[in-house]
């Protein structure tokens, strides 16, 4: 099972941009051979990706989704219209949807269970605020947001499910979970999950690690063994350190 980097672009980057970006990394994909590379760009340069990346190993991804195939959801994008596009991979529960959105648990259930019966593989978000962390609270909160996710949950092939751990206060600070506390945090997910998901399912089950994450510190994520990828914000957006960030990760594992 290869680990799976991907870069979740967030809100940056222009068609010309993202262009661009493709074009570069292109150059160094050849290198990596011990991972998965991931590309999540803004919906309007979904298209452009998918057709920068023909060809190539480099997975196409989209931020978010709704849930409903269509209907009157002005502003909204449906698992089809990403399908169309290309893309493999949807990031779901992302903590900037749950906090700056208003994102709840069942509203990602929903969006859950619509990528997997879609033939979508989401990559479901976790993780505790700072406040929640200062209480103790990390395992509970990351139970509940598994619970009310994977409850029940029978559509598709859950098997397909890449869980990211991503702790809200170590998002875009510069502030990294220390390795110990990422792998706590990703064994306790990985029990929480084998209460939903059949054992082969958990055998599949890639768990990432997002937050700060840099060409410095990837190595040391990617040498714990509950961790199995990044999602990586800021560190993606340049083509050059986001290939050399794919590299480490590849030889960290390999080593
Ligand atoms: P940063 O890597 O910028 O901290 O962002 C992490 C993230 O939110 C990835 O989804």
């Amino acid at each position: 099972m290869k680990p799976l980097i991907a870069a979740n672009w967030k809100m940056h980057k222009t068609v010309a941009e993202a262009e661009a970006f493709c074009r570069q990394i292109r150059q160094m994909e050849g290198q990596f051979s011990g991972v998965e590379v991931l590309i999540c760009p803004p919906y309007t340069a979904l298209a452009a990706v998918q057709k920068a990346l023909q060809g190539s190993t480099i997975k196409l991804g989209a931020q978010n989704m709704f849930w409903a195939e269509r209907g009157a959801f002005t502003g909204e994008i449906a698992p089809s219209m990403l399908r169309e596009c290309g893309v493999e991979y949807v990031i779901l529960g992302h903590s900037e949807r749950r906090h700056i959105f208003g994102e709840d648990d069942s509203l990602i259930r929903k969006k859950l269970a619509a990528a997997l019966s879609h033939g979508l593989k989401p990559i479901l978000c976790v993780g505790e605020t700072e406040e929640e962390r200062e209480e103790a609270a990390t395992e509970r909160v990351l139970e509940q947001q598994l619970c009310a996710a994977l409850e029940g949950l029978d559509q598709g092939k859950p098997g397909e499910i890449v869980i990211a751990y991503e702790p809200v206060w170590a998002i875009g600070t510069g502030k990294a979970a220390v390795p110990a506390d990422a792998e706590n945090a990703a064994a306790w997910i990985r029990q929480v999950a084998a209460r939903y998901l059949p054992e082969e399912d958990m055998k599949a089950l890639r768990i990432q690690y997002g937050g700060s994450v840099t060409v410095d510190n990837i190595a040391e994520f990617m040498a714990l063994p509950t961790i199995q990828g990044a999602l990586v914000g800021g560190a993606s957006l340049e083509a050059a350190t986001f290939g050399r960030l794919a590299l480490a990760a590849g030889e960290a594992v390999n080593r």
